[in-house]
């Protein structure tokens, strides 16, 4: 069994196992050592892109698929690493990674180990339904996986489906909480009449309550989540949506340095009026969500101090704060926890993730936090323990490799060739963001979406955010030798 799996998923343990041995915490500091031994040196593009077998493969595809928002068709068996190859054989490095999803590698041995398990079968070919007929070793897996990586001061989890699907349950959490907390607590009984209007979706049983955003959020495309996501209209249209108030987000001015005055003033502005909201909004906000760096929207940072100043608001207004780590989680901001930069004087209340956990959920501490009655936050599947088991072993390559260490120090050096770069071409790189923020980084582009396009034809994988941000997600074992590539192509490509 264990070897059939194998050839199906055709990894190669011995190569990659010798690259696993290879690695020391020391390499870290060395730089070179590769975690991948077996990679591909560079990219390298052998046709037009797409070629041939990518349009013949597109072709066949669209005849029972929506391709519009097709990338390139990938053949996962020759991707490696942080290589991504197409159905032509042209192999990029890919600092895109699935949407910000691909934590430690393409074919990464470990997590093929962990895949080829009795426990990982089991998992697999017999889902339970967690909240009903959880496997006894459930509790095990949770305990050994997800909550070793849970947040500080955060010591339980509810496990979803998909990003959204976990900012929705934490809305739902955070909306139950406050209801029970204005009837007196958990044992006191729902009334009569709430009983009632809950049925025809009306208040005092479906409350006016709301989840306050910001502007150019994303927290997802469900129905809850849409409403908190202030993107991109394209994502809302024709949707019908709740009336959720949303906060500015700070606009600062890039470089940092030279505007600390004004930054500070505008992030003042912005915690002003988010209060000022919570006060006055006409539904009572029940919860402010927030992404510690808006990522779909253009990837716009804010600083420790107005994350600090908005966790003050909430808890000044009896509001909870969730923060959405969807897409900063799981170490790729240098921080396993993008939230761990702010030196919050106590936790989030909930904390959302997915992408790169390639599971989803959130964490939380208040046991108040779960309803008082079962089946209220509860669904068939209620996440998924293949996920878990897979999050474990992304969570052991990722401790056992210090990957989150590599990725603060390789953003580091990442950052400091893109503020050369930009020096040089103050043009094409503006409003460089992500000093000190792992990977993470973006800038502005005059002409952003043919900068991505061409990226493919020096062998790059490389994806926008908002209306004009090139964003930097590459995987965390993302290291200097693949930053030099990458700067080498960036200013090929500026040059071109
Ligand atoms: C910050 C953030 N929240 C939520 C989501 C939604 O996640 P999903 O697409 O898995 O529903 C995303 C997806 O990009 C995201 O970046």
């Amino acid at each position: 069994m264990a070897s059939a799996l194998r050839s199906r998923l055709n990894v190669r343990p011995a190569a990659c196992f010798r690259a696993t041995r290879s690695f020391s915490t020391a390499s870290v500091r060395r730089g070179p050592q590769p975690f991948v031994a077996d990679e591909p040196k560079a990219p390298s593009v052998q046709t037009a892109i797409p070629g041939p077998k990518n349009q013949a493969a597109a072709k066949e595809l669209d005849e029972v698929f929506d391709i519009r928002s097709l990338n390139l068709l990938a053949d996962y068996s020759k991707s490696v690493g942080n290589y991504l190859v197409d159905l032509d054989g042209n192999v990029f490095l890919d600092v895109y990674a699935q949407i910000a999803s691909i934590p430690v590698g393409y074919n990464n041995p470990h997590l093929a180990k962990a895949a080829n398990t009795p426990e990982m079968i089991r998992a697999l070919i017999d889902r339970p339904a967690l909240g009903n007929f959880p496997s006894a070793d459930w509790s095990h897996i949770v305990r050994t996986g997800l909550l070793k990586a849970a947040p500080k001061g955060l010591n339980q989890v509810f496990t979803a489906l998909s990003g959204s699907d976990a900012n929705e349950t934490a809305y739902k959490a955070a909306f139950m909480y406050r209801r029970q907390q204005e009837r007196g607590g958990p044992d006191v009984d729902f009334s009569e009449a709430e009983y009632k209007s809950a049925m025809i979706n009306q208040s005092p049983g479906s409350p006016q309550l709301s989840i306050m955003s910001f502007k150019s959020a994303f927290h997802g495309r469900l129905f809850g989540s849409l409403s908190t996501t202030r993107s991109k209209p394209i994502h809302k249209l024709d949707i019908p949506a709740f009336d959720w108030p949303q906060a500015p987000f700070p606009a600062l001015k890039y470089p940092l340095e030279e505007h600390v005055k004004e930054n500070a003033e505008e992030e003042q502005r912005c915690l002003q009026e988010a209060e000022r909201i919570i006060k006055e909004f006409h539904n009572p906000v029940a919860a402010v969500v927030v992404e510690p760096i808006q990522s779909e929207g253009g990837d716009n940072h804010a600083s420790p101090a107005f994350f600090q100043g908005l966790r003050d608001i909430t808890k000044r207004n009896n509001v909870l704060f969730i923060v959405d780590e969807v897409q900063t989680g799981v170490g790729a901001t240098g921080k396993f926890w993008a939230h761990d930069h702010w030196n919050l004087q106590s936790p989030p209340d909930l904390v959302t993730f997915s992408k790169k956990a390639q599971t989803a959920g959130y964490y939380y501490g208040n046991p108040a936090l779960r309803p008082n009655k079962p089946y209220r936050q509860f669904n068939t599947w209620m996440g998924d323990p293949a996920r878990a088991i897979l999050f474990r072993a992304i969570y052991e390559e990722i401790e056992s490799k210090d990957l989150v260490r590599n990725t603060a120090i390789t953003g580091d050096y990442l950052y400091g060739g893109l503020e050369s770069l930009a020096k040089k071409y103050p043009h094409a790189i503006q409003n460089l963001r992500g000093k000190g923020q792992g990977t993470f980084i973006a800038w502005d582009s005059p002409n952003r979406d043919e900068f991505l396009v061409k990226a493919k034809s020096v062998g790059v994988n490389i994806g926008g955010s908002g209306a004009s941000a090139v964003r930097l997600r590459p995987m965390l074992i993302f290291q200097q030798h693949h930053a030099d590539i990458l700067l080498e192509k960036l200013e090929t490509l500026i040059k071109a």
